[in-house]
């Protein structure tokens, strides 16, 4: 029976929190990075490494490059800092060009010209994780596949994940590779639930509507592959942004949290969180903000086991409607 993580063996146990780079390196244009850039990076990876947060996610298209590039200065200017870091980037996703809209790719060329790119930001010769970004409908597996273990054999990729992949399209990649797929990063978060509805409705016309395909998280965590999430912090709008024009439920979400917070000693974002890991599943919450006292705060997290009551009070606000 696989019911350890493959990730686990590579990381460090206590790799619970991944630090997520896509607000770093400024706007999403063609601008030129600047020295402030440079120092948020630089402190991003101060802070987390602080806190004993040592994975950091990018993609090749976050900022236009630019994410990756401000990380890549940081690693020339201290070369020695990269050994200490995990970096995990992602290919797949290509914004509209003269040559077509946005688009999905993972044909072999793409994928390397991707990983090339990443490299060469990020001023490293290996990404620790390679993730495919998003489900390119016209994949060709074998020709993926075999991009991929080239990857891998060449020192350039360690491992390889995924990323808005749902089990049958992780399966059906993985009958392909003679590689692991170790991780997979979903939307997963008090904000956004169909992960959790999926379950709890099974069998009832209450689930209609939900779009999470059943089994995902089972198969993740049957077959070894950590489950990442996004948006874990959901951009703050149950922990201090301003929720005037916000639905009631994510008033009362909010209201819920903070009250929370107070009982439990820690910030809102923490409470967000420790409502992610409180899960079974194990899932590594990624997290958006670039704030230092933020970061430190979420952290904290990683002390406190919400109550089984209050982890359902918080899913049944958030959803705004009883349980079944
Ligand atoms: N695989 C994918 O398809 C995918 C998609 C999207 C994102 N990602 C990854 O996931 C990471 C996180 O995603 P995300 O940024 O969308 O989600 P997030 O972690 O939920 O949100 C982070 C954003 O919310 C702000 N924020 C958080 N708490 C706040 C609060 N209490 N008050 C005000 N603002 C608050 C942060 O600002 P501050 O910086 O000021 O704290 C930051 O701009 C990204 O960096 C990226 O690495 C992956």
């Amino acid at each position: 029976m696989m019911t350890t993580h493959a990730l686990q063996h590579y990381l460090p146990d206590s790799c619970r929190l991944v630090s997520g780079c896509m607000h770093l390196g400024g706007e999403w244009d063609n601008s030129a990075i600047t020295q402030q850039h440079i120092s948020q990076a630089s402190e991003l990876i101060d802070v987390c490494t602080e806190v004993g947060v040592k994975i950091f996610d990018h993609a090749d298209i976050y900022t236009l490059g630019k994410a990756e590039q401000v990380f890549g200065e940081v690693f020339k200017r201290h070369p020695s800092r990269r050994q200490e870091l995990y970096l995990q980037s992602k290919c797949g996703i290509r914004f509209d060009d003269d040559s077509g809209p946005k688009r999905y790719d993972f044909s072999a060329q793409w994928v390397e010209q991707s990983v090339e790119g990443s490299l060469q930001r990020l001023h490293t010769d290996y990404l620790d994780i390679l993730i495919l970004h998003r489900p390119d409908p016209l994949t060709d597996r074998d020709e993926l596949a075999r991009a991929l273990q080239d990857l891998v054999k060449h020192g350039k990729v360690r491992h390889i994940g995924v990323s808005n992949m749902h089990w049958h399209q992780i399966s059906y990649l993985q009958e392909a590779l003679d590689l692991p797929i170790i991780v997979n990063q979903l939307e997963l978060s008090l904000g956004h639930l169909d992960w959790l509805d999926e379950g709890v409705t099974a069998g009832n016309r209450q689930g209609v509507d939900i779009n999470f395909t059943a089994g995902t998280l089972e198969y993740c965590q049957s077959h070894g592959i950590q489950l990442q999430s996004w948006g874990s912090l959901c951009q703050g709008k149950f922990s201090g942004k301003d929720t005037s024009n916000e639905p009631e439920t994510v008033k009362q979400t909010a209201k819920l949290v903070s009250h929370l917070a107070d009982e439990y000693k820690v910030s809102a974002d923490a409470i967000v969180l420790s409502w992610l890991l409180r899960h079974p599943a194990n899932i590594q919450p990624v997290l958006g903000s670039t704030r230092p006292d933020r970061i430190k705060a979420c952290v904290k997290a990683l002390d406190i086991t919400l109550s089984r009551e209050h982890w359902y009070q918080l899913y049944v606000t958030a959803r705004g409607a009883r349980l079944p």
